[in-house]
C-alpha cells in the first residue's frame, strides 16, 4: 500500500496491497477503517495513526474507483466516521457536520484549486475563487448552540448527523461563551445561532496532565488530541474543568434572526462580534503563491504554537458559491485540508533495552525499525521507566505507534493490539544493570529503578558526558565517543579530571591531531570562566537541576561557599525542597563530592566575577523566542538567557519583557506582541543583551 504524504513509500500497520483480490481486500480496509473509527471517536485510542488511517482511505477509495461494482453507499468513504457512547445522550444536528477531503503536497493543493474553479465555472461563476486560508487544528469538532444568545447545547460531531450531548463538559470550558457579547448599542443577538469549532486540549496543559498522570503513575495520554477527546468526555464535568481545554471556532451554521453574511470572513467577523475566539492565523488569500507560502510557513512552523496542528483548511470565501458547489455525502466541495506530514507512524518494535544515566537511572528504551516522523528518521524512543512499559504494555514484535513533535524527544505511545502473535510475553525489567552487572534497586514510592554502583562504567562516562555538554561546561568535542576514549586510555575517570588533561597524552591517543588536542585543551580553559551554576549542574547530583542549580547558585555565590551548605540554609531558599537541599549536603558532605568540588577550585573553575555578574544580569525579565537566530539553536539561546537570568516561556502574554524574531518569526507571536504592545527585538538586540 502506498502511503500519501511527502513523497515517502513505507509500510503502514495494514499491510500491502499487491495481489489480493480487491473484493477481499476492500472488506479487509473497510472493517480495518470502521474499527479504527471505533476505537479513535469512541475509545478515545487511536488503532492505526493518521497517516495510516488517510492511507487507508486513499486505497479504498481508489479501488472503489476502479471497480465501481464494489463501491458502497455504506462504505467509509462516503460516511463521516464517528459514533455516540452510552455515556451521552444523542443529539441530532441541525445540519450535517462534515468531514474533508485530503490533499498532502502543493501539486495536489493546486489540482484542488483547478477543480474548484472549473466547477465554478460550470455554476455560472466567472474568474478564480476567493479563498480562505486557516489552521487544521488537531482536536474534535464540536456544534455549539445558542438561544436568544445563550448557550443552549453542545454536541460532538458523532456520525455526522447525531452527535453526543456534551453540554455539562462544555459548560466548563472558559473561553467558550455562555452567554454571547452582542451587536450595536442593542447588543443584539440572533434567535438562534450555531457554531462549529476545535475542542483542544493546549500543549501546555496536555504535557502538565501527563506529567501529573506519570506521577500519580497512571498512563500517560497519547497526544494533545486524545486527552482533549478523553477529557470532554467525561462522566462528570468536575474533570473536564480541571483539564485547561479551549476552542477555535471555524464555522458559522444556522444562524435565525441575525444578519445575512456573503462570505466566511464576515461570518468570522461577527463570531469574534459575538465572544468567541476565532484563530488570529485565519486569513483571506489572494493567490495560489501567498497559499503556498503560508502551507510552508506554516508546516515549519507547527511546533511554535502552543497546540497541534496537523494541517492548513483553504476554503471557498464566498458563500453563495459554496451553496452552489455543494458537497459530497462526507465532505464539501468548497474546502479541502492540506495535510502535513505525520507526527505520529507505526513500526516495528525490534528490542526493549535499558540505558544508564549519569546518576545510575536505568531507563528502558525501544530500539525500533528505523521510522520516518516527524522530520527526522527515528530508531530508539524512550520508554521513561518500569511502570510506563508494563502500563503500556508494549512488547519486542510489537507493531508499535510512535510519535516525534518537533524538538521533543521520540516517544512510544503503544502497541497496535490487533498486530500481536498469540505467543507473545510481556516485557520484564532486567534485574541486573547490563553495563556492571549489579542488582537493580527501585526506592520505594519511586516509579525509576537505579544501578546502585557509583563506579558503574555506564554511570562513569554519562557523568563526565554531562559535565561537558553545552548546558553545562560547554566543551565542544567532548562527546560520548571522545570520552569513552579518554577513559579508556586511563586519562580520566571522572569530571575533575578533564582540568589535568595534558596535550603530549592527548597526541598518543588514536586519531587525535594537534589541531584536536589543542582545541579540546582550549574549550577546557574556556570552560573554567563558566557560571558556577552550571558548574554545580554539572556534578550530576541527583535531583539538582537547572533551575535548583541556580538557586543554589545565587545563594552561595562561589563553589566554596556551597561546600559548606546545609539543610536548614537551602531549605529556606524558594523553589528548593527537602530532597534537594538533603541531596545536595550529601554530595557536599561525601568524600568524593568534596574532593570534586575542591579539585575544581583549585582548577580554577567557577572563580571568574563575571560568571557570577552574568547570573543576573537579566533577573526578572521574561523572553519569548521565535524564528530561527542564526548560529545558534534554539536551546542554546534559551540557554543562554537563563544563564543571565532571565526567564524564557513559550507564548507572549502580558507578562513578556520582550518577543525575540529571528528569521521567519511565528506570525501568531508577533501578532500577539504588537497587540499587547509586547517590544520585539532583533537578533542584534539579542547579541547585545548576551553581551551584558
Ligand atoms: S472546516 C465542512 N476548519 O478537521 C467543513 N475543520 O478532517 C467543516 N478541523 O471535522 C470543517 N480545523 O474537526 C474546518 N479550520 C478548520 C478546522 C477543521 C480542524 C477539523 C474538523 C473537521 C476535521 C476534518
Amino acid at each position: 500500500m502506498s502511503s500519501k504524504g511527502n513523497g515517502t513509500e513505507e509500510k503502514t500497520g495494514l499491510g500491502e496491497f499487491s495481489e489480493i483480490d480487491p473484493k477481499a481486500r476492500v472488506i479487509e480496509l473497510r472493517s480495518a477503517i470502521q474499527r479504527a473509527n471505533f476505537a479513535y471517536y469512541m475509545m478515545d485510542s487511536p488503532e492505526l495513526t493518521d497517516a495510516d488511517f488517510d492511507a487507508a482511505m486513499a486505497e479504498l477509495k481508489a479501488i472503489e474507483a476502479s471497480f465501481p461494482g464494489l463501491d458502497d453507499p455504506e462504505s467509509p468513504t462516503h460516511k463521516v466516521g464517528g459514533g455516540i457512547s452510552p455515556l451521552f445522550s444523542s443529539v441530532t444536528h441541525l445540519s450535517p457536520m462534515m468531514s474533508l477531503d485530503n490533499v498532502f503536497d502543493q501539486s495536489e493543493l493546486l489540482r484542488w484549486i483547478g477543480r474548484l474553479d472549473r466547477s465554478l465555472e460550470v455554476a455560472g461563476s466567472s474568474g478564480s475563487a476567493e479563498l480562505f486560508f486557516e489552521l487544521k487544528i488537531d482536536g474534535l469538532a464540536v456544534s455549539l448552540l445558542y438561544k436568544n444568545g445563550i448557550l443552549e447545547r453542545a454536541a460532538t460531531r458523532g456520525d455526522g448527523l447525531v452527535g453526543e450531548d456534551v453540554t455539562m463538559n462544555v459548560m466548563t470550558i472558559k473561553v467558550i461563551p455562555k452567554v454571547l457579547k452582542g451587536r450595536g448599542d442593542g447588543k443584539t443577538v440572533p434567535e438562534i445561532l450555531e457554531v462549529r469549532g476545535e475542542l483542544y486540549m493546549p500543549i501546555s496543559a496536555f504535557d502538565a496532565l501527563n506529567r501529573d498522570r506519570q506521577e500519580k503513575g497512571q498512563g500517560r495520554f497519547a497526544n494533545p488530541r486524545n486527552a482533549a477527546a478523553g477529557s470532554l468526555r467525561q462522566k462528570d464535568p468536575k474533570v473536564t474543568a480541571t483539564r485547561g481545554l479551549s476552542f477555535w471556532c471555524y464555522q458559522l451554521g444556522e444562524c435565525i434572526g441575525g444578519p445575512n453574511f456573503e462570505t466566511h470572513h464576515q461570518t468570522l467577523e461577527y463570531l469574534k462580534e459575538m465572544g468567541f475566539p476565532v484563530n488570529e492565523v485565519a486569513q483571506r488569500v489572494k493567490s495560489q503563491g501567498e497559499i503556498e507560502a503560508l502551507v510552508a510557513h506554516y508546516e515549519e512552523h507547527r511546533h511554535d504554537l502552543d497546540y497541534d496542528i496537523d494541517g492548513a483548511v483553504i476554503k471557498l470565501d464566498d458563500l453563495s458559491l459554496r451553496e452552489k458547489i455543494g458537497s459530497t455525502a462526507r465532505a464539501p466541495r468548497w474546502a479541502i485540508a492540506y495535510k502535513f506530514p505525520p507526527q505520529e507512524r507505526t513500526t516495528k518494535l525490534v528490542d526493549i533495552l535499558v540505558s544508564i544515566g549519569k546518576s545510575g537511572k536505568a531507563t528502558p528504551y525501544a530500539v525500533l525499525e528505523p521510522v520516518f516522523v516527524g522530520g527526522s528518521t527515528v530508531q530508539m524512543a524512550t520508554l521513561h521507566n518500569q511502570d510506563q512499559v508494563a502500563i503500556k504494555d508494549v512488547r519486542p514484535g510489537d507493531v508499535v505507534v510512535v510519535r516525534k513533535a518537533g524538538d521533543v524527544i521520540p516517544e512510544v505511545i503503544g502497541a497496535v493490539s490487533i498486530e500481536r502473535g498469540p505467543d507473545s510475553l510481556p516485557w520484564d525489567f532486567p534485574k541486573l544493570c547490563p553495563e556492571c552487572g549489579t542488582p537493580f534497586v527501585r526506592p520505594e514510592g519511586e516509579s525509576d529503578t537505579y544501578c546502585p554502583n557509583f563506579d558503574c562504567p555506564a554511570q562513569v562516562l554519562q557523568r563526565i558526558v554531562h559535565f561537558a555538554a553545552r548546558g553545562c561546561m560547554r566543551i565542544e568535542g567532548l562527546g560520548e565517543k571522545r570520552v569513552a576514549q579518554l577513559i579508556k586510555a586511563d586519562l580520566v575517570s571522572t569530571p575533575a579530571d578533564l582540568y589535568s588533561l595534558d596535550r603530549e597524552e592527548l597526541l598518543k591517543l588514536p586519531n587525535t591531531k594537534e589541531k584536536m588536542a589543542d582545541s579540546l585543551i582550549a574549550q577546557i580553559t574556556a570552560s573554567k570562566e563558566r557560571p558556577i551554576s552550571k558548574v554545580i549542574l554539572g556534578l550530576s547530583i541527583k535531583h539538582v537541576g537547572e533551575s535548583a542549580a541556580s538557586l543554589i547558585a545565587d545563594r552561595y555565590g562561589t563553589l566554596s561557599a556551597a561546600l559548606d551548605a546545609n539543610v536548614a540554609e537551602l531549605s529556606q531558599i524558594d523553589g528548593v525542597g527537602e530532597a534537594i537541599a538533603g541531596s545536595f549536603v550529601q554530595y557536599v558532605q561525601s568524600n568524593w563530592g568534596r574532593t570534586q568540588i575542591e579539585r575544581l577550585i583549585a582548577a580554577g573553575v567557577g572563580r571568574s566575577v563575571s560568571a557570577v555578574v552574568g547570573t543576573t544580569a537579566l533577573a526578572g525579565r521574561s523572553y519569548v523566542v521565535t524564528g530561527t537566530i542564526s548560529d545558534m539553536t534554539r536551546e542554546e539561546v534559551e540557554s543562554r538567557l537563563k544563564e543571565h537570568g532571565a526567564k524564557v516561556t513559550s507564548s507572549v502574554s502580558s507578562a513578556t519583557t520582550a518577543l525575540i524574531a529571528g528569521l521567519a518569526p511565528g506570525a501568531s507571536k508577533v501578532t500577539k506582541a504588537q497587540k499587547l504592545g509586547v517590544v520585539i527585538l532583533t537578533e542584534e538586540d539579542l547579541r547585545a543583551l548576551l553581551a551584558k
